[in-house]
């Protein structure tokens, strides 16, 4: 995913731009570039890799230019080369794009058979060459991009700038978020309200098929069909959470130590902790009552937050849950109950996939509710009721913090479903409140682990496979732990219902591939454990996640042992993903790897 920023002030835009886009980094890319108007003209850099190669090349070649777009680019059409970067321009004007366009190849034969010639392989030059032949027709850029944005195809967000129009820029969004900052005789575009955060907390978000043309001291905003609309605007507290590592080497060990106090704050969110009862602050446009079956649908990490809660739904409210990964369930055309719920589970509220799943249970009469960290992103937007869980901006690609966020906000759900369905009684529920109002706590004894885990990590960096295992809810959160070794690491890891060991992953046990058995002290965990001798018995490499004696009790010294604290085990999974996203992290980390940016991904995947 890229990330812009425009600015139209009153100082050299260029520096500011580059200084902003420093806080898009958490979104992943591999080259970067600004464009500005030096005496009207259009006047670029661009860098391939981090953001300070173009900090350099600005250094040398410095920019005074009172207005400019900047770009950090996440390749998608054409190698991540400076030739490919953004801003992308012709004579007449500069673009900087985020998303995808999806007919570029038609409409850059179409300009090429007028003998129109690209500079690049990207589908971005193909918008700044539509928008500049329309303006040989209408010498007005308004008009020009008014009559260019039909004809683009796809999800995208965009910015422009114009030869010889030094207070004028486009702004345009179709899928890919953008928002307007207004300042004090300056006016901004950004792609959240993160990257807008040094200029101002004044925040206006284009709707899907807005465009904006925006002056220092006005703003234009207009729909699809180019009528002028309104569009709320509003105070953000990105600015609020200080976004900076702390006194971690990485986000994400930041955002891991982070839990305890983030988990408690969304519980209290959640919970009436005098009464132990669950208070929703939200009233619910649905009564969980007259549901027949709850429909759930994610990506990545969220799906798995979901793939748990499946389990407490089911159990705790009696409620089935069909629950699928959003790339599938939107294509499936999954019959759906009358009047039925889907819950749509995102930290960034804008990945493409969950977003098409959620339009197409919302055309198929479901009420829809969200989980998401961004309360103002396209799916909280889209949803009947949002359940924000509170976590703070979460700049580790790898996410943590958001998934045990989820998982608190999901497990109050849980049991308010099931006390208002009757399957809960009000002291089991209370049971169920007082361990949720002790995670918080739980976590914090499992970051006491982390010497233990490092250790075991070290082992880790020397495995080519890995294999997860676990029970119930430990399963999905076996995914989960496998899910974060590959994806910083980029160790193959996969995960396994314990109990399906003996259909064929058995085959694989050896001395050398590490097993990590993920095993709560719940009713599946003497056969979880049962599962684990199997593996001991033919040699297997294991590392168990599992309560203090629960290595001496499995009979098997010297195994490698993650000792968690004792705890009632409803809600492990919170507690226990700890200890999973530690080993991910300290593995990375020894093997010298981009914890927070790794290779080939993106915080928030807001295309196909
Ligand atoms: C998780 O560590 C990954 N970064 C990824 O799987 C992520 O969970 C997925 O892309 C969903 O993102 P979202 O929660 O913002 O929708």
């Amino acid at each position: 995913m890229c990330g812009i920023v425009g600015i139209l002030g009153r100082e050299k835009a260029a520096p500011l731009v580059v200084e902003a886009l420093k806080r898009l980094e958490y979104r992943g890319y591999d080259s970067a570039g600004v464009a500005t108007l030096e005496d009207g003209h259009i006047t670029r850099l661009r860098a391939e890799g981090k953001l300070r190669n173009l900090a350099n090349k600005l250094d040398t070649h410095p920019l005074k230019g009172t207005i400019a777009i900047g770009h950090t680019r996440w390749a998608t059409h054409g190698k991540p080369t400076a030739n490919n970067a953004h801003p992308h321009a012709t004579d007449k004007l500069a673009v900087v794009h985020n998303g995808i366009i999806e007919n570029f190849r038609e409409l850059r034969k179409m300009m090429e058979g007028e003998g129109i010639v690209f500079k690049t392989e990207t589908d971005t030059e193909v918008v700044a060459q539509l928008v500049t032949r329309e303006l040989a027709t209408t010498n007005d850029p308004r008009t020009a991009v008014a009559r260019a944005l039909p004809q683009l195809r796809g999800a995208f967000a965009l910015a422009f700038i114009f030869e010889g129009e030094p207070d004028l820029m486009i702004g345009a969004r179709q899928g890919a978020p953008l928002a307007v900052g207004h300042g004090d005789g300056e006016m901004y575009l950004g792609s959240d309200a993160l990257a807008l955060a040094p200029f101002t907390d004044t925040i206006t978000y284009l709707d899907d098929g807005d465009w904006v043309v925006l002056t220092r001291t006005d703003h234009d905003f207009r729909d699809a069909k180019n009528n002028k609309v309104a569009r709320k605007t509003q105070k953000t507290s990105a600015g609020a959470f200080l976004v900076d590592k702390g006194n971690h080497r990485h986000f994400m060990a930041k955002e891991i130590h982070e839990q305890p106090e983030v988990v408690g704050r969304t519980l209290a969110h959640y919970l009436d902790m005098a009464k132990a009862e669950v208070a929703l602050p939200f009233t619910l446009p649905f009564d969980w009552k007259d549901l027949t079956r709850l429909t759930i649908s994610a990506c990545g990490t969220a799906y798995l937050a979901g793939y748990i809660a499946k389990y407490w739904f089911e159990r705790y409210a009696r409620l089935p849950v069909e629950i699928d990964v959003a790339s599938e369930f939107r294509y499936r055309e999954a019959p759906l109950p009358e009047k039925g719920l889907a819950l749509f589970i995102s930290q960034s509220g804008e990945t493409a996939d969950t977003l098409a799943a959620l339009r197409y249970a919302k055309e198929n009469g479901q009420k829809i509710l969200s989980v998401v960290n961004v309360t103002t992103s396209t799916i909280a937007r889209e949803s009947d009721i949002i359940a924000p869980i509170l976590s703070g901006p979460e700049i580790g690609v790898a996410s943590t913090k958001a998934f045990t966020c989820q998982l608190a906000v999901l497990a109050c759900l849980a049991i308010s479903a099931g006390v208002a369905r009757g399957t809960l009684g009000r002291d089991e529920a209370a049971r169920l409140v007082n361990e949720l109002i002790l995670t918080p706590g739980r976590i914090s004894e499992a970051l006491h682990r982390e010497p233990a885990i490092r250790d075991i990590a070290q082992r880790l960096t020397k495995a080519t496979d890995v294999l997860y295992l676990g029970r119930g809810t430990a399963y999905p959160l076996a995914l989960e732990g496998a899910l974060k070794l590959k994806e910083i690491s980029y160790i193959h890891a996969e995960a396994y219902a314990a109990g399906e060991l003996k259909h064929g992953p058995i085959a694989l046990i050896d001395e050398k591939m590490p097993v990590i058995v993920i095993a709560p002290h719940d009713p599946l965990y003497e056969k979880t454990i049962s599962n684990m001798q199997e593996v001991a018995a033919r040699g297997g490499n294991i590392i168990l996640i599992a309560e203090d004696e629960a290595a001496e009790q499995s009979g098997l010294a010297g195994i490698a042992h993650v000792a968690m604290p004792a705890m009632a085990t409803d809600f492990a999974a919170i507690p226990y993903a700890v200890p999973v996203q530690l080993l991910a992290y300290w593995t990375a980390f020894l093997l010298g790897k981009d914890v927070d940016q790794p290779r080939n991904l993106a915080k928030s995947v807001t295309v196909e």
